[in-house]
């Protein structure tokens, strides 16, 4: 696949165009995040997101890749710039308004965290309990989720019970059972055979099918052969975009 390099000038007119002709759930504006005592995590990142997007984030080690979907999910602060998510200013997120905010994320993170003191279902609820869901409703969409994924037949065992590619599966299944608006998935197939990297993918394109905003940070080159749009990143800036709908001139 070719890249199209893009100056930082291009890049913004890129931007505004985007931002004119579709609605936009994600924007950028010179958004910058340092780490204490850190070089730059991310340098002037300018760019905009529409709802709905399937959007591949790509670049080295170290390039700023999970920073850039901590600071979508609000894990991490822009130390700089302006970061909409959904028309909120993301450097004015608080703790009371954080876990409200954050129902519309699903997030699949590079280290899955299940709970192995509770069963896969119980995994799966949690969210929904958390934000106040009853116990029987629950218990219901959490199957429905799992059975989405495949592993009805699994509900009841633990998470050391299941192989890798399963419990990558439980992770979604709990990423996407309160129904978000964007997904963020932090290399999703990382430590999975080419089978399950390829299921798992496979749902993730179903839910940007059903509409969902989709970004996903991949180091796996066969995934970006197909994909409509990636964000190239390299020590912490974006330094070229490919777009499947519409090439970019350098
Ligand atoms: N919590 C942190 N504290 C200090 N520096 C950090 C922290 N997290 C990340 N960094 C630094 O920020 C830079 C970007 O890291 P990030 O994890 O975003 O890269 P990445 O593209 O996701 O890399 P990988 O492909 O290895 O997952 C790196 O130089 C890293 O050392
Ligand atoms: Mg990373």
């Amino acid at each position: 696949m070719t890249f199209s390099r893009l100056s930082p000038a291009n890049l913004l007119m890129r931007c505004s165009t985007d931002f004119l002709t579709r609605m936009s759930i994600i924007s950028f504006s010179h958004v910058a995040k340092q780490y204490a005592g850190s070089i730059s995590a991310l340098s002037d990142v300018s760019m905009e997101i529409a709802e709905g997007e399937l959007v591949y984030l790509a670049g080295p080690s170290g390039a700023g890749k999970s920073t850039l979907l901590k600071l979508i999910a609000g894990i991490e602060r822009p130390s700089a710039g302006l970061l909409l998510v959904s028309g909120q200013d993301m450097r004015k997120l608080n703790r009371t308004t954080l876990p409200y905010w954050r129902r519309m994320l699903g997030l699949i993170l590079q280290q899955h965290r299940l709970l192995n003191d509770r069963s896969v279902l119980q995994n799966v609820m949690l969210p929904l309990l958390v934000s106040g869901a009853s116990v029987k409703e629950a218990t219901q969409r959490a199957r429905v989720a799992l059975d989405r994924v495949d592993l009805g037949n699994k509900a009841d065992l633990a998470p050391q019970a299941l192989s890798g590619g399963e419990q990558q599966r439980v992770s979604i299944a709990r990423a996407i059972v309160h129904k978000p608006r964007i997904i963020l998935a932090d290399e999703p197939t990382a430590n999975l055979d080419r089978d399950s990297g390829r299921r798992v993918m496979d749902m993730l394109h179903a839910f940007h099918t059903a509409g969902v905003t989709c970004i996903i940070a991949t180091h796996d080159e066969r995934l970006l052969q197909n994909a409509d749009r990636v964000v190239q990143l390299e020590r912490g800036r974006v330094i070229a975009m490919h777009d499947a709908a519409s090439e970019v001139g350098a």
